[in-house]
């Protein structure tokens, strides 16, 4: 019999993702999902995206009795269930730690009664703050955070001492934690207490570092997707992109079909166990390019992007991660160039458009007593 596998959260962007990839190969998969209205919209349903294959639980991760019931017959467990947004974060901060910290404590007792072969949980590379640094003279460095002076006079980038300028490196995973917002201090939390109840009663456990994650079915409603599906989004309503800061700063996109391989080989992998991985492309990207780019594949080139000079409280400058680990542990290779990923989430962000004018369209004939 295949084995079994629950993915919490598994009806949203990642989850569904490796849902996918786990039924191609095999597995029979169980989500658990409490259909946030603020991904799945305000009268929440299965979302089409989800594979008919995929037994859908709607429930939370935080309620004892859904977890208990989620959890019977499972060999493996990935949980994904989470609050998602660093800005909201920072206000919602009972709503946060509930989600996150609770509701993966839940889950943990959960599997203290019910032990799995192998649980990967979701953590994220905004655990790190800032990424790593070198100096002129090679030594690595790690850095705090900007000053708000420092933004104020648009002097965005980091340099030592002496003024020389420091240059960014792939963060490896060794790199100490600089937690900036709740967000990343709930995912730390998720990734240490899975890995330490795991160790205590031998439930082989993984934590994944996702970098800036990108793909179809991103959460278009969620005011806190990251800055390639708003650019997206700008280009095809007729807007120029905004830039904050310069553009300059780099990040580390990488393709939702990569995440999914490379937790699908956290799950295979026996020397993976209690081991934490970066999740990236490998490659760095400043801003400016993939506003570029963005507006190359989807044939916007004349919409140039607005470099406003603005700056978000607590964004950092550079991360991009050292994928080194995942490669020779896990046997990882990211295979989806930016180029193809773009071109495929700028249809799917056409057809998602459609889809919206549809619905509009259907409502109206509706209100109207033109449809039965
Ligand atoms: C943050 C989180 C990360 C999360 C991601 C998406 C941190 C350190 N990381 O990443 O965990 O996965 O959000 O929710 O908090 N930008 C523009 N114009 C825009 C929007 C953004 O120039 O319209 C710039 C930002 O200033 C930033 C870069 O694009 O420099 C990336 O922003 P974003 O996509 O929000 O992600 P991160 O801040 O890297």
């Amino acid at each position: 019999m295949a084995q079994k596998v629950l993915i919490t959260g598994g009806a949203g962007f990642l989850g569904s993702h490796l849902a996918d990839e786990l039924l191609a190969r095999g597995y029979r998969v169980l989500v658990l999902d409490n259909l946030d209205p603020q991904v799945h919209g305000p009268q929440p349903k299965r979302p089409d995206y989800l594979d008919a294959d995929v037994e859908l639980i709607a429930g939370d991760v935080r309620d004892r009795g859904m977890v208990r019931h989620a959890l019977r017959g499972v060999d493996a467990v990935y949980h994904f269930a989470a609050a998602v947004g660093v800005g909201q974060s920072m206000y919602e901060v009972v709503h946060y730690t509930d989600v996150n910290n609770r509701g993966t404590a839940v889950l943990l007792e959960a599997l203290i009664e019910q032990p799995v072969e192998r649980l990967v949980v979701a953590s994220s590379m905004s655990l790190y703050g800032e990424g790593l640094y070198r100096t002129p003279t090679g030594a690595l460095r790690t850095v705090g955070e900007r000053t708000l002076d420092q933004l104020r006079r648009a002097d965005w980038d980091w340099r030592a001492e002496d003024a020389t300028p420091l240059a960014p490196v792939p963060t490896p995973e060794s790199k100490a934690p600089a937690l900036a917002s709740v967000y990343a201090l709930s995912k730390f939390d998720q990734e240490r207490m899975c890995l330490m109840i795991g160790r205590a009663y031998h439930i082989p456990t993984v934590a994944m570092r996702f970098f800036n994650a990108y793909g179809p079915r991103q959460a278009l409603s969620n005011p806190y997707t990251g800055v390639l599906a708003i650019f997206a989004s700008r280009l095809l309503n007729a807007n120029r992109p905004t830039i904050f800061e310069d553009g300059c700063q780099r990040r580390d996109f990488v393709s939702v079909y990569d995440i999914a391989r490379a937790c699908r080989l956290a799950l295979e992998t026996p020397a993976a166990a209690g081991e934490v991985f970066n999740v990236g492309s490998g490659n760095a990207y400043t801003v400016r390019e993939i506003a570029q780019r963005i507006a190359y594949v989807l044939g916007r080139e004349d919409l140039e992007p607005e470099i406003t000079g603005k700056y978000r409280a607590g964004d950092i400058r550079h991360c991009f991660a050292d994928i080194a680990k995942a490669r020779s542990v896990l046997g990882f290779e990211p295979q989806v160039s930016i180029d193809a990923g773009l071109t495929e989430l700028a249809a799917w962000l056409e057809g998602q458009a459609a889809v919206d004018r549809v619905a509009q369209a259907s409502a109206e004939l509706a209100a109207r007593g033109l449809t039965v």
